[in-house]
């Protein structure tokens, strides 16, 4: 089993789309194990985003993942990582095939609706800044 941690951006927040992504997840097959609608601090943006730092759209970024709420969640399933990437489809818009989230609903690179961890070491670090481990449920008694 694999954890991996998405997030609806503000775009996908704000044209009510947080219903239709989970849809999409919990009809693949993975369960939600955490998830929440929260606000993330210029200091958040910044440590999640790290890797961008030197990238010249670092700063615009930052300012649009802290323009308005995000829905972050954890799911886990079997290859939930890349499978979630799949679903997501590539991060330009412009090379994001119809049936995925990005090909379905998203336009720019900038808004491109969904974050979603990227490597397993991804994962772990984005899930452990964004969920403290008594957010998260676990199923495995009821099965
Ligand atoms: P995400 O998967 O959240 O991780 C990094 C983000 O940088 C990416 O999605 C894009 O939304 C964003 N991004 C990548 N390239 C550009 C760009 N040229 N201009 C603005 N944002 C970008």
């Amino acid at each position: 089993m694999e954890r991996t941690f998405l997030m609806v951006k503000p775009d996908g927040v704000q044209r009510n789309l947080i219903g239709e992504i989970v849809a999409r997840f919990e009809k693949k097959g993975f369960q939600l194990v955490g998830g929440k609608l929260m606000s993330i601090s210029k200091e958040l943006a910044e440590q999640h985003y790290g890797e961008h730092k030197e990238r010249p759209f670092f700063g615009e970024l930052v300012d649009f993942i802290t323009s308005g709420p995000v829905f972050a969640m954890v799911w886990e399933g079997e290859n939930a990582i890349a499978t979630a990437r799949l679903m997501m489809g590539a991060t330009n818009p412009k090379d994001s095939a119809p049936g995925t989230i990005r090909g379905d609903f998203a336009a720019t690179v900038g808004k491109n609706i969904i974050h979603g961890s990227d490597s397993p070491e991804s994962a772990v670090r984005e899930i452990g800044l964004f969920f403290k481990e008594e957010e998260l449920v676990n199923y495995s008694k009821l099965m």
